[in-house]
């Protein structure tokens, strides 16, 4: 029979203080209960887990039965059904307030053996972010310097596709995560792990997938890691500047003013988190007419920053012109992040 009422409420309350290991807000919080039913005495709890076969199902059910018994509620049932991506949608609001009123405790990961960690940024999606990681980092690879991309970018990973990967990571015999090799570059994105679908609104998850990208990965020697920083100000970004040894920061921006004042936005959140900026890369800053050649400055200001511009680059072509000209500029560049 299911429960109602008081008889409801009474077991509900039992249950509030128990969280989801892994988001940790209460199980009650994330509407996880379905319902509650009692048989001859012994009670029975329907949960709606947030993923299919979330491997902490086993916690929460241990959990569950302890507060009943110690309650007196002897031999009692938990079963697990699954939310539909409806009731997930739903849940994302309770998430996001909720974890505005938890403290965060963010774990911070060691340097290992990396020499230098770049991470490139802006505030503002679409400018180019992924597109200057890969040409930093290409570019970085053909000077020799060891190269490795890391796409903290959770809930839209990029990196795997730019660069056509269709490999899965694996992990070695110790467990760590082993990055994709592509032209001696090691690279690794959260696509490569896992389904993205499923942890799309799992907030708690940046830091968890952070970890294992960062932290749980095999990166060996590298003389530089560039990190595809999800756009905005939000928790995902300063989660990454927060748990990885950044040693600097690469605005990305564009000539459009709108982009500008947000180029602002950037650097007000890596000086706050005490990152050094280095400079700016304005991207898609000029074209190159595939007819006369002659070079279009797009927009009509200049990046208006306080800060050295590394490189500008063009709308790309097809132009090896184009492409010449910017690898020239992202050498220097990345000449100047090394020896900083
Ligand atoms: N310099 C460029 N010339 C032409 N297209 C570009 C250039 N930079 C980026 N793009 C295109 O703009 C879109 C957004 O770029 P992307 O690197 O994914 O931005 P972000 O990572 O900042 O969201 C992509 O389709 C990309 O191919
Ligand atoms: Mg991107």
């Amino acid at each position: 029979m299911k429960l109602e009422g008081e008889r409801l409420k009474g077991i509900i309350d039992l249950i509030e203080p128990i969280k989801d290991p892994e988001i940790g807000i209460s199980i009650v919080k994330l509407r996880m209960i379905d319902s509650i039913e009692e048989e001859n005495g012994k009670i029975k709890v329907n949960i709606k887990l947030t993923v299919p076969g979330c491997p902490l199902s086993s916690t929460i059910e241990k959990d569950v039965k302890k507060v009943l018994e110690e309650k007196g509620y002897k031999d009692s049932e938990v079963n697990f059904g699954f939310m539909t991506k409806n009731e997930l949608d739903e849940i994302k609001d309770v998430i996001r307030r909720e974890r505005i009123e938890m403290p965060q405790s963010i774990e911070r990961y060691e340097k290992k053996s990396i020499r230098k960690i770049i991470a490139v940024y802006s505030a503002k999606g679409g400018v180019g972010k992924s597109t200057v990681v890969k040409l930093l980092a290409e570019t970085a690879n053909s000077m020799g310097y060891k190269t490795g991309i890391l796409d903290c970018d959770i809930s839209g990973p990029s990196i795997t596709s730019l660069f056509n990967l269709k490999e899965r990571a694996y992990a070695d015999k110790d467990g760590k995560i082993i990055p994709i090799i592509k032209d001696g570059m090691k690279i690794m994105a959260v696509d490569m792990l896992t389904e993205v679908e499923a942890i799309i609104w799992r907030g708690p998850l940046v830091s968890s997938a952070i970890k294992q990208m960062y932290n749980d990965t095999n990166w060996g020697n590298l003389d530089i890691l560039f990190l595809d920083l999800p756009p905005g100000t939000s928790d995902a970004p300063i989660t990454v500047f927060q748990s990885i040894p950044v040693d600097a920061t690469v605005v990305v921006t564009t000539p459009q003013e709108l982009s500008n004042l947000i180029g602002k936005k950037t650097i007000v959140v890596a000086k706050s988190l005490n990152i050094p900026v280095l400079g700016v890369i304005e991207n898609m800053s000029y074209f190159i007419c595939k007819h006369c050649r002659e070079k279009n400055e797009i927009g009509s200001k200049d990046t208006k920053l306080d800060l050295p511009i590394l490189a500008k680059l063009p709308f790309f072509n097809d132009l090896n012109a184009e492409k010449e000209e910017s690898i020239k500029q992202l050498k220097i560049a990345i000449g100047k992040i090394i020896s900083r």
